[in-house]
């Protein structure tokens, strides 16, 4: 018997559900969208229509990995930021929706006068740069990562949002290789202490990249670091804005003020809890 639409629809739903995934509906859907080229309506209109049986294949395969514990994102290889597209590999952190609080804190800030120079200090999907460079089209952007094949996946989404001749991409250790100074400055760095890492849920411990998650001992090696090169790099009138981990906002705020920068404000994420740190020279 030929697979239809709507027969596909219907065993995905179940599959996800028998699995106890949640939110099966847009699941399903993503599912069949990936690999048929179809809209949500199609699913209802064209419910009749037959479906090759590789494609079929293909569907399963997928749910085989989702109810392994890998993120859809990660099976699709794509995922969506600040509402835009970015590809993503096993070579970069997988764009949280935290991070978003970085670009929104950002772009308040300069309101009516945008910046005009942006630098992301770990960039890797580049999500970060990507998103206020298409909030600011008249920025120049400099996206960091010590990673070149989290590079590789930067530039490709800079083309996928056409923003590329506005960013340059530099292997470097934090800012060792950047030259000039910046407006802006983003970084979400790796934040999770030592002994943390085992406890992190496996859709996490087995997909992102170690590099991008292990911040040392208590988790604030990189903040230390990059704290150190923020004075060389910052114009006197720029501003910072780090994402920070749960419970983190209060050390990295000593870490900021012991080396003679300021915290101007701690911006909570969706849930309330501190997750972006604002620094700047304190002199506005
Ligand atoms: C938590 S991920 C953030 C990626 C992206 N900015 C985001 O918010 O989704 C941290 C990034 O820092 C990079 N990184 C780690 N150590 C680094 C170093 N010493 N210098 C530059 N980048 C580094 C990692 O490769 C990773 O891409």
């Amino acid at each position: 018997m030929p697979v239809t639409l709507k027969d596909l629809y219907f065993e995905t739903r179940k599959t996800l559900q028998d699995g106890g995934v949640d939110n099966v509906d847009n699941i399903a859907r993503d599912f069949i969208k990936h690999n048929i080229d179809v809209a949500d309506i199609d699913i209802i209109i064209s419910s009749e229509r037959e479906i090759l049986s590789s494609t079929v294949k293909d569907v399963q395969e997928g749910l085989k990995r989702r109810l392994d514990g890998e993120p859809v994102s990660r099976i699709f290889g794509e995922n969506e930021f600040w509402g835009i597209p970015f590809k993503v590999t096993p070579d970069v952190l997988d764009p949280r929706v935290d991070t978003e609080i970085i670009v929104d804190a950002a772009i308040k800030k300069f309101i009516g006068d945008p910046p005009e120079a942006v630098l992301d200090l770990g960039t890797g999907s580049g999500c970060l740069i990507i998103s206020l460079l298409t909030e600011w089209p008249k920025a120049q952007g400099v996206g960091v990562d010590v990673c070149k094949k989290a590079l590789a996946v930067a530039g490709e989404n800079a083309r996928i949002n056409k923003i590329e001749k506005r960013l340059k991409l530099v292997q470097s250790n934090w800012g060792d290789s950047v030259k000039g100074k910046f407006d802006v400055i983003v970084s979400n760095p790796p934040y999770i202490a030592n002994h943390e890492m085992p406890n992190l849920p496996k859709e996490v411990k087995n997909y992102d990249p170690i590099l991008a998650l292990s911040g040392g001992e208590d988790g604030l090696n990189c903040y230390r670091l990059i704290i150190k090169e923020i004075k060389n790099l910052l114009k006197r009138d720029g501003v910072c804005f780090f994402e920070v981990g749960f419970s983190q906002a209060d050390d990295v705020t000593r870490l900021v003020e012991d080396s003679g920068l300021s915290v101007d404000a701690i911006h909570p994420d969706t849930a309330g809890i501190p997750r972006v740190v604002e620094i700047s020279f304190g002199e506005k």
